[in-house]
């Protein structure tokens, strides 16, 4: 088993401190409001007079107007070398402006602003600065593991110093560790994605998530492996995976699972590599179905984001992973298979995979006495074409649920846009000749619709009882946000890591 994954690198090659000392170490980052046509005053202890009258000759000038995500290098005046980043006009500026700017100044570092910064804020509140440093951190990742290093290109050990003032520095040490813990989260999710399919397969994410939970004395990890998986009856799981070499497994992680109550449950779809299956897909573009685990790796990566910060509740994620191959032994259109909840689903198209491996996790998630269950899938080429790359789909079978998503989405500035879940598509996906469901719509119609309604054929009542009321449940389709999403100034390019941050904050907010 090899996996080139940066986890315990990348988030790591940054140290960022908070002092309230008027020394300018390295590079100087001054973050500025539009319009402004010299360094405010609060910003210029400790600068040397060269430097304050480099700045200030170009904000006179107008040669930097300070737009929103927009950066200028000074670079060769004596007295060092400074980035001026333009967070917008300062009345209409907000947290999510000041996340940009500062993964703005990390997109546009180069090796001649060396090791160091110092980031000097105008007068800013704390959670404005934060936001700031959470950018650079965000921003501050890239994929490298599979080139032959250079010497000459290694990034050194970044440091970054934010200065405020005396009675600032405790809040926002505070919030700078927690965003740390959480982009820690959202790295591992992109180290994840990232990582090819022949060195990210089922058994090799299991094996992480093991040794990974070796590190917390609050996590549990439970992997049920393909023998395991038959004998359960997870038909759903075995159905996609068993066509492939690389057999399929469920990963569990129970976090702090001694905290009594319910707690809430997240599903991820973990298809280490959808080729289609016997439905085999066209080979244009078919590598990014590497990305096809992005939900799995969601959820992996929230449960580090919680593990990093401290998170004392009780909360449970399911992963289920398989590779959907075309094989002798693999599944047909036509087959009738029966998952964990004894429904049986009539496959008509083996690339809708993903929905027949969450009907199991799903259905498991019961077992843990849930708050609420999420799911994350890159289910539906058809949610990006509703949605192109700017939004994730969700679905819930609860209005205010599925507003208190939305909502955690707009705080951390991750967007996930309200989906219909209509009684006519349900209707559709439980109208078929021979079984209790159907994996495809009758028509091409409103694909990602049709999904979301297969997935709530199998979301549990409350204790399994029949008569019950059914678990609060979302699901969310990140087919177009998980990777690809070129206005996700967070990212430099791959995998996003997106929804970590959405669902820490539902989680610890709540
Ligand atoms: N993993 C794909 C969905 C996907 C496609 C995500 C493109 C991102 C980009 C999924 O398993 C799939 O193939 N879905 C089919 C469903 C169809 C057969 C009903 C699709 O979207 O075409
Ligand atoms: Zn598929
Ligand atoms: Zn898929």
């Amino acid at each position: 088993m090899k996996c080139y994954l940066a986890y315990g690198l990348v988030g790591d090659n940054m140290e960022i401190t908070v002092s309230a000392s008027d020394n300018i170490n390295g590079t100087l980052i001054l973050p500025l409001y539009e319009g402004v046509e010299e360094i405010p005053e609060e910003c210029e202890r400790g600068l040397p007079q060269g430097m304050k009258s480099q700045i200030n000759r170009v904000l006179a000038d107008g040669d930097f107007k300070a737009k929103k995500k927009t950066t200028m290098s000074l670079i060769g005046g004596e007295d060092g070398k400074v980035i001026l980043a333009g967070l917008g006009k300062s009345d209409e500026v907000s947290v999510h402006d000041f996340r940009k700017s500062g993964a703005a100044v990390f997109a546009s570092i180069k090796k001649v602003h060396g090791d160091d910064f110092t980031v000097r804020f105008t007068d800013t509140g704390v959670s404005h600065m934060a936001a700031f440093a959470e950018g650079m951190m965000l921003r501050n990742y890239s994929y490298n593991e599979y080139k032959i290093k250079d010497e000459e290109e290694t990034e050194g050990e970044k440091q970054v110093r934010l200065t405020c003032s005396e009675k600032e520095s405790e809040e926002l040490s505070a919030l700078v560790n927690k965003y740390r813990g959480i982009t820690k989260g959202v790295h591992l999710s992109r180290d994840l994605g990232n990582c090819p399919p022949n060195d990210m397969y089922p058994e090799v994410f299991a094996d992480m998530a093991w040794e990974w939970a070796k590190d917390f004395d609050n996590v549990d990890v439970t992997i049920i492996n393909y023998e395991q998986a038959i004998k359960a009856g997870m038909g759903g799981l075995v159905a996609v995976g068993k066509g492939s070499s690389r057999k399929p497994c469920m990963v569990i992680f129970e976090m702090n699972k001694n905290v009594k109550g319910r707690c809430p449950v997240l599903v991820g779809k973990g298809i280490t590599f959808d080729t289609g299956g016997i439905s085999l897909k066209p080979g244009a573009n078919m590598d990014e179905m590497k990305y096809d685990m992005g939900g799995s790796a969601t959820v992996f990566g929230t449960m580090e984001a919680l593990a990093q910060t401290g998170h004392e509740g009780k909360v449970v994620a399911i992963t289920c992973m398989a590779e959907n191959m075309p094989a002798a032994n693999a599944t047909r259109p036509g087959d009738v298979i029966k998952g964990l909840s004894g429904k049986t689903i009539e496959v008509l198209n083996t690339d809708a995979e993903g929905r027949l491996v969450l009907s199991d996790g799903l259905w498991k998630a019961g077992e843990y006495d849930p708050e609420f269950i999420i799911d994350f899938a890159t289910l539906t080429g058809a949610c990006v074409v509703a949605l192109g790359h700017e939004a994730t789909g969700l679905w819930s079978n609860d209005d205010d649920f599925r507003t208190e998503i939305h909502e955690a989405g707009n705080a951390v500035d991750e967007l996930a846009w309200p989906m219909p879940l209509l009684p006519a598509f349900e209707k559709e996906m439980t109208d078929s000749k021979i079984a209790d469901t159907r994996n495809l719509g009758a028509g091409r119609w409103g694909g990602a619709n049709t999904a979301a309604a297969f997935l709530k054929q199998f979301v549990p009542n409350r204790n399994y009882d029949k008569d019950g009321e059914q678990i609060t449940w979302a699901h969310m389709d990140i087919a177009g946000t998980y990777w690809g999403a070129k206005t996700n100034s967070m990212v430099k390019n791959g995998a996003t890591g997106i929804h970590v941050r959405t669902i820490h904050h539902l989680i610890t907010n709540r």
